[in-house]
C-alpha cells in the first residue's frame, strides 16, 4: 500500500477541512476566477478551494490521492448542484489521466506538498498548465512558529524515523527549494513569486476539542499518536499539542477556537 495514500485515507480530513472553509473561500476570491476558466485543484481534499472556485463559474477538477476524500468532494458538489465540478482519484507525482496544457489555473493548498517526489510534482503541474496560465501553491513553512508548522514538527518528533530518501513535505515551504524544483520543469526564477499569508482555522468548540479532532482524523497526528502509544508517550504528545493549540488560540469566546497559521504562497507564471 502506498504510504502517502494510507496516511490520508486512514483519517477523515473532512473533519479538519471544516475549520478551513473561510480561508479557502477568501483565497479563491483572490485568484481572479471568471466564468469558464479551467481549474485543477490538486490534493483537493473534499473541496475547500474547489467548491468556491466552481461557485465562481470555473470548470473545476479536484484530484486527490484519498478515495474517501474524492467521494466526499463529489457528494458536496452534488449537494450544491455544481455540475461544473468533479473529483477524481490521482497522484500529484504522475497525473497520468491529464493531458498537457489543459488548465488555466492549478491550485494546491497544502496538497501537492504532501506528495513524494517533489521534482516530479513540479514537472506535472507545469505540464498540465496552459502557457499564460498559473500555478498557486500553499505550503507550510519548516520552523515557522505558528500552528500547522508546529503541529507537523511535534508530530514528526514522535513518529518513527522516515524511510531513507523521504523528503519532508515542509521542504516545499523554503523558497530556494521551490525555485530549484520548478527549474527542472523549465520555469525561470523570475516567473515565481512568493508571499507569506495566513490561513485561519475556526472551530465551534474549545482548542482541546480541535486537538481531539486532529488526533482522531488528521493522518500525520494520528500516526504520531500511534507511534507515541508504542513508547508509552501518548500523554506527553497530548500535553505538548494541547499547550500549542491553547497558546495559539485567539478566540475570546471559550466555546470557540480561532487559530491563524502562516504559510508560503507560491505563484508560478507558466
Ligand atoms: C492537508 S490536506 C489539504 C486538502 C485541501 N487542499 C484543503 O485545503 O482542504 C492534504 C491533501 O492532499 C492529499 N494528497 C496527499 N498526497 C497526495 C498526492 N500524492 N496526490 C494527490 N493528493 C495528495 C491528501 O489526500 C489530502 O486531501
Amino acid at each position: 500500500m502506498n504510504a502517502n495514500k494510507q496516511l490520508w485515507e486512514q483519517g477523515d480530513f473532512t473533519k479538519i477541512a471544516e475549520s478551513m472553509r473561510e480561508s479557502g473561500e477568501a483565497l479563491v476570491k483572490s485568484l481572479d476566477i471568471t466564468n469558464g476558466v479551467e481549474v485543477l485543484d490538486l490534493g483537493s481534499g473534499d473541496g475547500t478551494t474547489a467548491l468556491p472556485a466552481a461557485r465562481l463559474g470555473a470548470e473545476v477538477l479536484g484530484v486527490d490521492i484519498a478515495r474517501n476524500l474524492v467521494a466526499a468532494g463529489n457528494r458536496r458538489a452534488a449537494e450544491e448542484g455544481l455540475t461544473n465540478l468533479r473529483f477524481e482519484e490521482g497522484d500529484a507525482s504522475h497525473l497520468d489521466n491529464l493531458e498537457d496544457e489543459s488548465f488555466d489555473l492549478v491550485v494546491t493548498m497544502f496538497g501537492a506538498m504532501f506528495a513524494p517526489n517533489p521534482v516530479d510534482v513540479a514537472k506535472e503541474m507545469v505540464r498540465v498548465t496552459r502557457p499564460g496560465g498559473k500555478i498557486v501553491m500553499g505550503n507550510w513553512i519548516p520552523g515557522d512558529p505558528t500552528f500547522v508548522a508546529q503541529v507537523l514538527k511535534i508530530s514528526a518528533a514522535y513518529a518513527p524515523p522516515p524511510p531513507a530518501g523521504f523528503v519532508s513535505p515542509v521542504t516545499w515551504g523554503v523558497e530556494e527549494n521551490v525555485v530549484e524544483r520548478f527549474s527542472h520543469a523549465g520555469v525561470l526564477p523570475a516567473h515565481i513569486a512568493f508571499e507569506r499569508d495566513t490561513y485561519t482555522f475556526t472551530y465551534p468548540a474549545p482548542p482541546t476539542e480541535l486537538l481531539a479532532a486532529f488526533r482522531a482524523y488528521y493522518g500525520p497526528t494520528m500516526n504520531a499518536f500511534a507511534a507515541a502509544g508504542e513508547n508509552g508517550r501518548e500523554a506527553d504528545l497530548h500535553s505538548e499539542l494541547d499547550e500549542l493549540f491553547n497558546a495559539q488560540n485567539q478566540s475570546a469566546d471559550p466555546g470557540h477556537t480561532t487559530i491563524p497559521a502562516t504559510y508560503l504562497q507560491v505563484t508560478v507564471s507558466v
